[in-house]
């Protein structure tokens, strides 16, 4: 998505997360000529005069219709993030909910686990689609994005485990291809993405990290300088499909 005249109008869900605050920040300091909304779950302030912060849930489907409309009260979304995510609890929560933890056999499957991360990691980012692609702007080219993971890959999955979130995140992507499809028919002009950020230091990785060799475990900083160099490349045809940082397709 290249600099263009008119002021680009940004929506950013997930505000307050590793990747998404990194994301407010570098949006913010980068693009001239931008206005930000920055959604998350409690209002994190960011110290820029073009960034508006909001709360809102990915649970609630009213608050997320409300976070919107007032993103795109004046202008049509040039650009809309999600990267709200969700793959345990955290510890404090965890000592209450032990079986929310990614899952290494069936045995650890349940019910309660499904339905939360899909709620959030699934349903949500749906539902943001189901009000936010309609505001996209027309004339010119937007980027619809949602994070998703490679562990998404149904091709790639050699390693098995985590099936909650896996399965999550692949009716995520096929959300995404599905909405491209309707798009293309309502604004040709709208590109849809999944990106996967790599392997960040956040709390939702953090359990996770032991295995990752340091040089492969990003700062969210880079992760986000290399999913924008992404972003900025996209076109027409890449609607619909799931991209690494690096630029590399991602095959379902
Ligand atoms: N980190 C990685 O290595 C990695 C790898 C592959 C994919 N991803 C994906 O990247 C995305 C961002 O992850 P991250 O590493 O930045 O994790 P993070 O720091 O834990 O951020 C997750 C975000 O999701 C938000 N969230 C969770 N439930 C919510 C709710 N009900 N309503 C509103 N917001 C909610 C959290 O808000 P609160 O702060 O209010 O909890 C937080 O802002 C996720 O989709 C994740 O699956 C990450």
């Amino acid at each position: 998505m290249n600099e263009r005249q008119h002021q680009q109008n940004i929506a950013i869900f997930g505000a307050s997360g590793a990747i998404g605050s990194a994301f407010v920040n570098q949006l913010a300091n980068k693009k001239n000529n931008t206005k930000i909304f920055a959604f998350s779950r409690s209002i994190k302030q960011f110290q820029f005069e073009n960034v508006a912060s909001h709360s809102f849930d990915i649970t609630d489907e009213q608050s997320i219709e409300t976070a919107i409309s007032i993103a795109s009260d004046v202008d049509p979304l040039d650009l809309v993030l999600i990267t709200t995510g969700l793959l345990h609890q955290n510890s404090s929560e965890k000592n209450k909910q032990k079986s929310l933890g990614p899952e290494k056999a069936l045995s650890d499957l349940s019910s309660e686990k499904f339905k939360q991360l899909f709620e959030i990691n699934t349903i949500g980012p749906a539902l943001i689609a189901k009000y936010a692609l309609p505001q996209m702007r027309k004339n010119n080219t937007s980027i619809f994005a949602a994070l998703s993971a490679r562990v998404s890959s149904i091709s790639d999955n050699h390693l098995g485990g985590w099936y909650a979130y896996r399965s999550s995140k692949a009716a995520l992507n096929m959300i995404i291809k599905t909405a491209s499809i309707e798009m293309k028919r309502r604004n040709e002009k709208a590109i849809l993405v999944g990106l996967h950020p790599g392997t960040v230091d956040s709390d939702l990785s953090k359990p996770f990290q032991r295995n990752t060799p340091k040089e492969k475990l990003f700062t969210p900083d880079h992760s986000v300088t290399k999913m924008l160099q992404v972003l900025d490349k996209l076109n027409p045809e890449d609607t619909g499909k799931l991209f690494a940082w690096d630029g590399q397709e991602i095959q379902f």
